[in-house]
């Protein structure tokens, strides 16, 4: 399929690059070491994963893989553990090509030791995926507000409604393929044989939350047609765009510069608020930062935009977890 190039349909806020440029004033500054003033906020650490908790399969478990990934495991769906202590896989939902989204090295190796898993991608990903050898028939390409369900097969008890939804973000793997294939983010329904939707889940993928405008009207739209949702994973940070400023001891002087294509702290907030999220867990920050204060900063500013605590336990709460920890959340199904 040829598509043409891609533009999120809500305009760009302007940055301040044009003005600092005008000023001859450079659009970065000097990093300062964050106070220590961050009474009880830690940044977060990588522990080894505990698989053998999933085995309580009453809960729908998180596990932070890194960085944006998270491996989700809904309630009442037993965790079979083959090789590498590893759950057995049934699906892997991708919200853009960009490499720190979409390793296909991570991909090939999941897909080679699995008994077959079905993944999700938005528009154009698919031949990337066909490229390591993944059968075109388990990769389904999908545009926003489309969705594919997935039946009870052999060792599935629910049905799966994976939707593909917006954000604001932008793709490309190269100089040449800039914008030529889709960004999402997405939606996970678990439908039980009856009755509605026992539990659900969103998955921001990489987005910003600000437009020339206002807030992007996607978030709510996602929640007024979703929502709510047991659990989100929404970005926090640039994640790994620009982290060679802080590795140099520098830091953007303005938000702005990012807030079209990252979320920072604050905007994430309103985010997870936009979808309708019961409780967040905080991504895309601290696995490439580029110093411990650039790891450090987006936890600070996510708790203080909450008024002090980021505690995700709380209902309508948003917090981090370490990497390679598993936590436990009890579904509310549907009303
Ligand atoms: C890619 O899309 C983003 C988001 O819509 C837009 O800001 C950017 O200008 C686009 N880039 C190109 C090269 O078209």
């Amino acid at each position: 399929m040829q598509m043409d190039r891609l533009k999120t349909p809500w305009p760009p806020v302007l940055t301040m690059l044009a003005s600092a440029i005008g000023l001859m004033r450079l659009p970065f500054v000097r990093a300062t070491p964050l106070q220590q003033s961050l009474h009880g906020v830690k940044t977060v650490k990588t522990i080894k994963p505990d698989f053998q908790v999933l085995d309580s399969v009453e809960k729908l478990w998180a596990t932070w893989l890194g960085h944006a990934g998270f491996l989700i495991q809904l309630p009442g769906e037993s965790g079979h553990r083959p090789i590498e202590d590893l759950p057995d896989i049934d699906f892997v939902a991708i919200s853009h090509n960009h490499y720190d989204h979409c390793d296909l090295d991570a991909l090939k190796a999941l897909w080679d030791r699995s008994h077959g898993i079905d993944f999700l991608v938005p528009l154009g990903v698919k031949p990337t995926l066909e490229s390591v050898g993944i059968p075109s028939d388990r990769i389904h390409d999908l545009d926003w507000w489309d969705k594919i369900e997935f039946p009870p097969t052999f060792g599935r008890k629910c049905s799966y409604v994976f939707t593909c939804t917006p954000a604001q973000h932008n793709s490309g793997r190269g100089m040449l393929d800039q914008n030529w294939s889709l960004w999402c983010s997405w939606v996970v329904q678990q439908i039980p044989e009856e009755g509605p939707a026992a539990a659900s889940v969103y998955f921001a993928g990489d987005t910003g939350y600000q437009t020339a405008v206002g807030p992007c009207p996607a978030f709510k739209e996602i929640g007024e047609r979703l929502g709510p949702f047991d659990l989100a994973m929404v970005p926090i940070w640039s994640g790994a765009s620009l982290t060679f400023l802080g590795k140099m001891g520098y830091r953007l002087s303005d938000d702005t510069h990012l807030v079209t294509l990252h979320a920072t702290p604050e905007d994430a907030v309103r985010l997870a608020a936009d979808v309708r999220a019961r409780h967040t867990l905080a991504m895309h920050f601290a696995t490439f930062a580029g110093s411990d204060d650039e790891a450090l900063e987006p936890v600070v500013r996510l708790a203080k935009a909450q008024g002090g605590t980021a505690d995700w336990r709380n209902e309508g709460g948003f917090g981090a977890i370490d990497v390679g920890e598993s936590v436990a959340l009890d579904c509310v199904p549907a009303a």
